[in-house]
């Protein structure tokens, strides 16, 4: 056991600790968790997630990865661009949140995205054999954000693509300001009313606020390898997505 330590939310935790920390929270909100994000975000979630497809660019034939892809909202959008040639994959640590994505992309007919169980610090993928790999606020969960970058450029070819789609910060102090209040004192009552989960929405606010912001994010994907890495702010900065190509 390791003196390590990294942080769970606010909280210090020893590094091994934290992916179970991460499970439990999953485990907890798998059931409720598109419903909560229709109602967290007054679905602007889902406009978040169509621009980070523009960006991305999924084309016919392509080989795609939806990391941390959870109930499967990307990979409901990525499917109809890559045609019957194309090879998409969501791949989550999670079972609790594979299994709903697996039934959600069954019963809105994409029953050929398989789901399968894996740990963004250690992908599952042969080198330069991916065309688009997405992460879409999945990052900020994971331990090592550095080795799962570094693998996500591992793992994509030449012409390929990375996709960060994650919460960042409030690029106005007014913005910040209502959103503090937001997250910190409605988000957990939400999560408490509809999820049964203070703690997990709590979870998500704190975790928000010790991810990396914009310009970080950027210099950590250009140290993991990333050419001509740019990030666009969305609804002023409460979420960016950062790009990076493979020259
Ligand atoms: C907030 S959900 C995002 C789900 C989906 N991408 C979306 O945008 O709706 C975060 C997901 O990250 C997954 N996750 C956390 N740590 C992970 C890791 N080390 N490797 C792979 N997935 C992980 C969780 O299990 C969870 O499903």
């Amino acid at each position: 056991m390791s003196d390590d330590t990294t942080h769970f939310g606010f909280k210090q935790v020893r590094v091994e600790e934290k992916a179970k920390q991460v499970g439990k929270v999953f485990d907890s909100v798998a059931s409720s968790y598109d419903v909560m994000n229709d109602l967290m975000s007054l679905g602007i979630h889902r406009l978040w997630k169509r621009v980070a497809i523009e960006y991305l660019a999924p084309r016919t034939g392509h080989k795609v990865l939806d990391l941390a892809g959870g109930t499967g909202d990307l990979s409901l959008l990525i499917r109809p661009r890559i045609g019957d040639s194309g090879k998409l994959v969501i791949g989550d640590i999670n079972h609790a949140m594979l299994a709903v994505g697996r039934d959600r992309l069954i019963d809105k007919g994409a029953s050929d995205v398989p789901v399968m169980r894996m740990d963004a610090q250690k992908l599952p993928f042969a080198e330069n054999s991916l065309d688009r790999v997405i992460i879409g606020f999945g990052l900020r969960n994971v331990t090592d954000k550095d080795a799962a970058l570094a693998e996500m450029r591992r793992v994509l070819k030449p012409g390929g693509r990375a996709l960060v789609l994650e919460f960042s910060k409030p690029v106005f102090d007014p913005l910040a300001k209502i959103y503090d209040l937001y997250s910190f004192k409605l988000l957990p009552k939400i999560g408490k009313f509809v999820a049964k989960d203070e703690d997990s929405y709590r979870y998500l606010a704190e975790s928000i606020r010790m991810h990396p912001d914009q310009h970080t994010l950027q210099s950590m994907m250009e140290q993991a390898g990333f050419d001509e890495v740019r990030h666009v702010n969305l609804t002023g900065g409460i979420v960016a997505l950062h790009i990076g190509f493979v020259r």
